[in-house]
Order: structure tokens, then C-alpha cells, then sequence
């Protein structure tokens, strides 16, 4: 079994490229279905969630290639398929997209049920809630979600939450419907506009993504065209958090500042130094830091993905610092793997209460997921000694590269197999 084998307690200081945004590249590569023509990706991530849905594109029938190392072109023109009902998509839970895309393109969809990171449920019933207002029947059948429709229209469609998810999946099956669809307490995270930059560019007419009200303008048809995606907003987070956890001085680049407002506020409440530039953020840490309380919230409040690297973050904090979890339902499980560390956390509801002590203890821990098993490394990089982190096979979902580059900034990290 491979693990992550660190030695904690070395200080960080470099420099760290940040890579294309996992979860708009799972959106993007779907919604090349609606395009007819080829569409050149670029700032594409190297991580195995990207591999999952370029294969599944694959297997529908869609001409596929790198032409560089992040570089897609999909021709999926030739796509006469809506059947997505493989293994594949059970593999990762953002295949729902695939709904979404499949609808718009055929007014049908039938796709196997996502899997993906475990914290608590995870239901879709308001992407079922759109595709139902523009018309479509869905049944859910064991595992495999099956939309059809005779005749898609476009309405209007209040969402009782802001969910990411459900805006895309809405945004994508609306794209080609005639008329104007509304999404009203749409989510404004950066993927859901980096989407509507992209369908725009190919041609549709979506207006008001990063607000609470998207419209889109049905449009017959899009064509093929450039894109490159956005810098990702939590891998970039994530590393700032290292940075300010390990102590030194880091500069992470290739990011949207605007994307890190809500994070680099905390962390320069709890007394790290942050110096924002165009494209970069530079941390600068001694590795000791002040309590802070956190709640998640959807963007542009502080995201539940950077949750669990946050209360990494603060169990060496001085003081006792309250992290609530506002959008996930439980999303605190992977505290049980930080006590290992020496970690002093209570959980009440959706609340961690976070101790601070002087020092953490290397240990073997696994990552239960994707987001926290950055959580660990973050821990693994703050504690006395070597840590050993198992279960990788979650955090090469998202973090491209992860080992060289935090290596390249003096971290003490490789890959071993046991
Ligand atoms: C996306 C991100 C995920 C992140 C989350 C919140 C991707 C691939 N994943 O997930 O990493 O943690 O946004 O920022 O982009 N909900 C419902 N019914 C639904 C859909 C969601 O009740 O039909 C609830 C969920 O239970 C949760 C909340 O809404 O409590 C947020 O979910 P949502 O924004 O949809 O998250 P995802 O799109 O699944």
C-alpha cells in the first residue's frame, strides 16, 4: 500500500505553482457534450478525479487528447450516446454532471450514481428539482439516476440552497433550451463562473454567474473554441495553510487573490503575514499563530473544502479556536485521525472545538477523504517526528503533484510502499 512518509517540524520557504481548479475541470470536460466541435482545454490538472471523467468522455464516444501535459482538445461531436450507466461514473461523485450535460444535449440522461468523498449525505434532490422545472421526468433506480424528457423548456428555479452542484447541473441541461431559465440562491463559487466563461466562450448566452441570480438565454447551438481554467481556489488555500502551519515563508502563485479573501483574513487574524500581489499571495509564519474562530459558508464565505486544513491549522494555535461547519452536515469525522497527532478537539454538533497545544507527535493516520487528508499533511508537516499518511489514493484525486511540491519548499515528504 502506498503512504506519505513526513518529517515534521522543517520550515517552508519557496515558492509553489498552483495548478488549473479540480472542480471546474470536472465541470468544464462534461460540458464539452453540449459543443459541436473541437474545444481546446487548457490548464488542465494532472489528478486522478480529471482522469476519471476524461475517460468516462471516452467511453460515451468523444475524441479525446493531450496536445501539451495540461492541454485537452475533446471533439464531442460524434457522441450519439446518453447512456453513462458504467463504473466509471460510479467512481467519482461529480459524474452527476453528466446528467446535466446529457440532458442538454439529447434531452435524455441515464448515469450511474455518484461515489466520491464520504462526509455524511450527500443528495441531489435539487438537481432532480431543476431538471424536473425545465420539463425532464427523473427516476432514480438503485444506483443509476435516469432523466428523460420530450420537450425541455425553460423556467425559472429557486434553489432552497445555494448548491454548486445542482447550479451547474441546471446551468449545463438549460444551456441549448430556448427561452431564458433563471437560477434564483444560485452558488457563486469560482467554478460555477469559470462554467459560464467557458459555455460563453463557446457560444451560449449565460449572464449573472458569481451573483445570485444566473439567466441563461437559450441558445441552438455552441462551437468549438479555447479555454483555460481558473487557478484552483483550494489547492492554493491549502498550501497557504501549510505555509502558515510549518512557519517560513512562502509565496504561493499562479492564484486568484479575490478567490482567497476569506482565508487570508483568518490567517492574518490569527497573526500570520500575508502580502497580497496580482497573481500571488506570499505567507510568512514563525510557526506561532492565535486562535480564530471559522465558520464555513458557501463563497464568498470561508469554504467547507479548507475546513479541515484549518482545524489542522489551529490545533498548535495559541488558544481555543470554534470551527463550524455550515455547509456539510458532518464533515468532522476525520478528527478522530488528528487525536493520533496528540490534536485536543471536541466535536458538539457541527461544531469543532480546537485546543491548542505546543507541539503535535508524529503518528500513522489515514486520510478519510480528499480535504482531510490534506488536513493530515498539514499536521504531519507541524508534528515532532515522522508521520505516516495512508489512503493516498484520496488526495491524488485533487492535489496535482502534491509530494514535488511541497518538497521543492523544504517540506520532508515522499511516497513509500508498504
Ligand atoms: C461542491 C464541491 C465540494 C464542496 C461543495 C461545497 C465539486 C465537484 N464539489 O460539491 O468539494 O465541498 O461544493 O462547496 O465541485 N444539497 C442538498 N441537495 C442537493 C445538493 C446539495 O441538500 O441536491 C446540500 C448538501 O447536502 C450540502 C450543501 O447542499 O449540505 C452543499 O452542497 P453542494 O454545494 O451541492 O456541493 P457539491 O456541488 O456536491
Amino acid at each position: 500500500m502506498e503512504k506519505l512518509l513526513i518529517e515534521g517540524g522543517k520550515r517552508l520557504s519557496g515558492t509553489i505553482h498552483v495548478s488549473g481548479a479540480k472542480n471546474a475541470a470536472i465541470a468544464i470536460i462534461p460540458a464539452v457534450l453540449l459543443v459541436e466541435g473541437v474545444c481546446r482545454i487548457e490548464n488542465i490538472p494532472q489528478i486522478k478525479d480529471v482522469e476519471v471523467i476524461v475517460n468516462i468522455l471516452k467511453f460515451l464516444g468523444a475524441e479525446v487528447s493531450y496536445v501539451e501535459q495540461d492541454v485537452l482538445e475533446i471533439d464531442a461531436s460524434c457522441v450519439n450516446t446518453y447512456y453513462a450507466d458504467c463504473e466509471l461514473a460510479k467512481s467519482m461523485r461529480a459524474s452527476y454532471y453528466l446528467l446535466g450535460a446529457l440532458l442538454g444535449r439529447f434531452g435524455n440522461a441515464k448515469v450511474s450514481m455518484p461515489g466520491g468523498c464520504d462526509f455524511g449525505s450527500r443528495p441531489i434532490d435539487l438537481h432532480i428539482k431543476g431538471f424536473e422545472a425545465l420539463g425532464a421526468t427523473v427516476t432514480v433506480d438503485r444506483d443509476v439516476v435516469i432523466a428523460t424528457s420530450e420537450h425541455l423548456f425553460a423556467d425559472s428555479v429557486y434553489l432552497d440552497f445555494p448548491s454548486v452542484g445542482a447550479t451547474i447541473n441546471i446551468m449545463l441541461a438549460a444551456t441549448r433550451i430556448p427561452g431564458t431559465t433563471v437560477i434564483e440562491n444560485a452558488a457563486k463559487e469560482p467554478h460555477v463562473v469559470d462554467l459560464a466563461n467557458f459555455l460563453n466562450q463557446m457560444g451560449a448566452k449565460i449572464k449573472g454567474a458569481g451573483t445570485d441570480v444566473i439567466r441563461i438565454m437559450g441558445v441552438d447551438k455552441l462551437s468549438g473554441g479555447t479555454y483555460s481554467i481558473i487557478p484552483d481556489q483550494i489547492e492554493a488555500g491549502t498550501y497557504m495553510i501549510a505555509a502558515a502551519a510549518a512557519g517560513g515563508d512562502v509565496t504561493v502563485e499562479n492564484l486568484i487573490p479575490k478567490h482567497m479573501e476569506s482565508l487570508s483574513a483568518k490567517l492574518e487574524e490569527a497573526g500570520i503575514t500575508i502580502t497580497e500581489m496580482d497573481d500571488s499571495i506570499r505567507v510568512r509564519s514563525d510557526g506561532n499563530f492565535k486562535k480564530i474562530n471559522v465558520k464555513t459558508m458557501p463563497y464568498p464565505g470561508f469554504p467547507t473544502d479548507l475546513q479541515p486544513q484549518i482545524v489542522s491549522f489551529l490545533t498548535r494555535a495559541n488558544g481555543t479556536s470554534n470551527v463550524i461547519e455550515g455547509v456539510w452536515e458532518s464533515r468532522f469525522q476525520y478528527t478522530d485521525e488528528l487525536l493520533k497527532f496528540g490534536a485536543q478537539i471536541k466535536i458538539e454538533d457541527e461544531k469543532a472545538i480546537v485546543h491548542g497545544i505546543p507541539k503535535l507527535y508524529g503518528t500513522e493516520v489515514k486520510a478519510t477523504d480528499l480535504r482531510a487528508g490534506a488536513g493530515m499533511i498539514i499536521a504531519a508537516l507541524m508534528a515532532e517526528g515522522f508521520s505516516k499518511i495512508s489512503n493516498v489514493c484520496h488526495i491524488d484525486r485533487g492535489y496535482e503533484n502534491l509530494v514535488e511540491k511541497l518538497k521543492n519548499v523544504g517540506a520532508s515528504i515522499r511516497r513509500i510502499e508498504e
